[in-house]
């Protein structure tokens, strides 16, 4: 990551804007400073990390700006505008070549990117891995956006190439837990639903993706004739998703075993040499359990706080984490700005958390984006605000 170190920084006064790079203002504590920063449409902090004699300038993890180009005009202008050339003792602002991932409108860098790129009618496909079925739905289907969802990096971008040499735009990938993308989906809005070759877990079926839940998100998320399809060499896995789905109160099956499909898998390719059996399920008409629940937004308008409460988070402060459940919640820094506190807190899903800026004065505020909306999110932030109510004494409340 771009960053240079220096043996002085002179007095940072703010707000102050040189080459249209903007720092706005400051928040710190023992050994960090965040310098809130902007520049054209991004908003980030550039940390300063301070050491025994010297001081280490770079982007902070969770807001750091999506075109790397930007943060190095940051560190640059902030180097020029608050270092002098002869304290300068290294400076790294090498380009980190990974153009490919960022600028391919086939891949979606967060849930946010893929909602508002979610148009017309879809397919998804869990942990698509060679992506051979995921290219072969996209191609027959030119009239359906095939959305990808796969847990491991490399396998996204290598299908991102492959669809991009087969001249494939109907695709759309994006790296999560598939057990929580369906969760960020709008109701009825997708035709078929593919989860082929799951990773078995016997020994740990709680790490499945089938899970009662998912099934419940299935129907929610599938239209009046969608339709959920799993195909496996595991019986354990084909038994149990048809227990899960068995559940609902009228649903549609069809099952079938070694059935042929035009186009297989590396991992089918291998259970067949192996003589292995595959077995398919297909389930429709789902009951839609929880089909309208509407989720409430994060709402931190009915806490606020007076110069005493201010004294109290910051002279109570703690690195605590507290874990419920389906969720978490933890409090990692506390720094001191002009007129309030900035809180960085992590949060949310075990399997996707969320990093946190808050900006604390009279009221509490998100800085840059909030998280997404799932209930884990919404679970978590409630929790926040009583503990912040109470001035991270948990026993007041737990
Ligand atoms: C056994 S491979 C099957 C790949 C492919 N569907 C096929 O048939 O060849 C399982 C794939 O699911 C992915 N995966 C496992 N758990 C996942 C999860 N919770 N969410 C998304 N992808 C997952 C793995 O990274 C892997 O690529």
């Amino acid at each position: 990551m771009p960053n240079f170190k220096v043996k002085n920084i002179q007095d940072l006064i703010l707000p102050c804007k040189k080459e249209e790079v903007e720092f706005a203002w400051l928040a710190e504590n023992n050994n960090v400073i965040l310098v809130y920063t902007k520049l054209e449409e991004e908003n980030f902090f550039l940390q300063i990390k301070k050491e025994k004699n010297s001081f280490i300038i770079k982007a902070d993890k969770h807001t750091k700006p999506s075109k790397i180009a930007y943060l190095q005009k940051a560190l640059q202008v902030f180097k020029d505008s608050f270092c002098k050339n002869e304290d300068v003792i290294s400076e790294s602002f090498a380009f980190k070549q990974n153009a490919f991932i960022k600028e391919t409108p086939l891949i979606a860098q967060n849930f946010e990117q893929l909602i508002t790129k979610i148009k017309g009618r879809i397919y998804i496909e869990i942990g698509f891995g060679s992506g051979r079925h995921l290219l072969y739905q996209a191609k027959n289907n030119p009239g359906i956006l095939v959305v990808g969802v796969e847990i491991y990096n490399p396998a996204i971008t290598q299908v991102a190439k492959l669809a991009k040499a087969q001249n494939l735009d109907n695709i759309l990938l994006i790296q999560s837990d598939a057990r929580l993308l369906l969760s960020v989906l709008e109701s009825n809005s997708v035709e078929k639903i593919f989860l082929h070759f799951p990773v078995p877990w016997d020994k740990k079926p709680h790490r499945r993706v089938i899970t009662r839940d998912f099934c419940e998100e299935c129907a929610r998320v599938l239209g009046k004739n969608g339709r959920f399809e799993l195909r496996t060499d595991s019986y354990e896995y084909f038994d149990f998703t048809l227990k899960q789905f068995l559940y609902f109160n009228t649903p549609k099956f069809s099952l079938r075993k070694n059935e042929d499909l035009e186009i297989s898998s590396k991992y089918e390719d291998r259970w067949k040499r192996q003589n292995k059996d595959i077995f398919d399920l297909w389930v429709w008409n789902l009951d839609k359990t929880s089909n309208d629940i509407v989720l409430d937004d994060f709402d931190l308008s009915d806490i606020v706080f007076d110069q005493n409460d201010l004294i109290l988070l910051e002279k109570n402060f703690k690195n605590l984490t507290l874990k419920e459940d389906n969720f978490f919640l933890h409090f990692e820094n506390l720094y001191k700005a002009k007129q309030g506190l900035l809180l960085k807190v992590a949060f949310g899903a075990f399997n996707k958390p969320e990093h946190c800026y808050f900006y604390i004065d009279k009221k509490i505020n998100f800085i840059f984006q909030k998280p997404f909306k799932i209930k884990e999110n919404l679970k978590a932030i409630e929790k926040l605000k009583k503990v912040l109510k109470f001035h991270f004494d948990i026993t007041l409340f737990s």
